[in-house]
């Protein structure tokens, strides 16, 4: 098997720090680049916090700050979720320094080394980065093989009652991100729901890990609120979702669809209108996760978690 060079825009993040924590201690997948976007908490904090989760990790993997907005439109942090910090008051060791100069500029230079359709592009924060990307050199997306996005919501929103948090936070650059050509797999809310962490899971990683990341990973899972759209009875695990598509991908269904953004001032801005009947005679541009494996989730997340130092 060959590891899949991997570049992860995220805004850690709880959920942020144990994907990317999957991510790393997952042979499937070869992590080259992070980059960092405003998002659950201010830039500042995402980039420090991503620095820490890198460095926690012990992988040589270069982190780069960009967007610290959205590219228009508001844009809202999700402190009550995450914290403060980003990372539900935990305080992780301080990791290596950023890597010089913007998010955008890294991602450009990677994909231009890069061979045809051989890049595999993970997002799990506001599409900020990867929309500059990819309207300032669309002919870039010819270098990736796949986008995993965890964005957007066929149902119900979490921010809105249209809008998933990612989506709302850069409607207009998750619509250049959709439109670029390259595969695309959506991790919307609607499968997400599906990975919800309960009391069950945490003590599962307790006993299955020492090392420091999943130590970090157990408090991190004890900090977040149980989520009110699951009866309290967990927190939905959103951004491993993207991660495990690329590492177990027979955890999930799917199916072909075309998914286009409503960026209009109403109550339905940010909202993925995602066309499962073809409906709208477009052509699709995405594939969307339909069901995930919770168990197997899981255990494969709680098994890889416990490898890390
Ligand atoms: C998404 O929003 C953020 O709060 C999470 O990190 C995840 O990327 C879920 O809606
Ligand atoms: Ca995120």
């Amino acid at each position: 098997m060959t590891p899949r060079p991997t570049i992860i825009d995220c805004d850690p993040g709880t959920d942020d720090a144990i994907a990317l924590w999957l991510a790393f201690a997952s042979p499937e997948l070869d992590v080259r680049l992070v980059t960092v976007v405003g998002g659950n908490v201010g830039l500042d904090r995402t980039l420090t916090n991503a620095r820490a989760i890198v460095g926690l990790s012990g992988k040589p993997v270069p982190v780069v700050g960009g967007a610290d907005r959205a590219l228009l439109g508001p844009f809202a942090d999700a402190a009550y979720v995450h914290g403060d910090n980003g990372l539900g008051g935990l305080e992780l060791p301080e990791g290596p320094p950023a890597a010089p100069g913007l998010a955008v500029d890294a991602l450009r230079a990677a994909l231009r080394a890069a061979e045809p359709a051989s890049v595999t592009l993970v997002g799990l924060g506001p599409a900020t980065n990867l929309g500059l990307l990819l309207a300032s050199e669309p002919a870039l997306a010819a270098k990736l093989s796949e986008i995993v996005l965890m964005t957007g919501a066929l149902a119900e929103g979490n921010v809105t009652p249209s809008a998933e948090f990612n989506a709302w936070n850069d409607p207009e650059a998750l619509s250049i991100v959709l439109g670029c050509g390259a595969p695309v797999t959506l991790a919307t809310l609607d499968v997400t729901n599906q990975a919800l962490c309960t009391p069950s899971h945490i003590a599962a990683l307790r006993a299955a890990g020492q090392g420091a990341c999943a130590r970090a990973a157990a408090a991190i899972w004890d900090s977040v609120p149980p989520s009110r759209r699951a009866d309290g009875l967990g927190h939905e695990q959103h951004d491993a979702c993207a991660i495990m598509w690329l590492v177990a991908p027979q955890l999930f269904t799917g199916r072909a669809v075309h998914a286009a953004m409503d960026l209009g001032p109403g109550p339905g801005r940010g909202r993925t209108v995602i066309d499962r009947w073809g409906r709208t005679r477009q052509p699709h541009n995405a594939r969307f996760l339909e069901t995930l494996d919770p168990a197997g989730f899981f255990d494969l997340l709680i098994r890889r978690l416990a490898r890390l130092p």
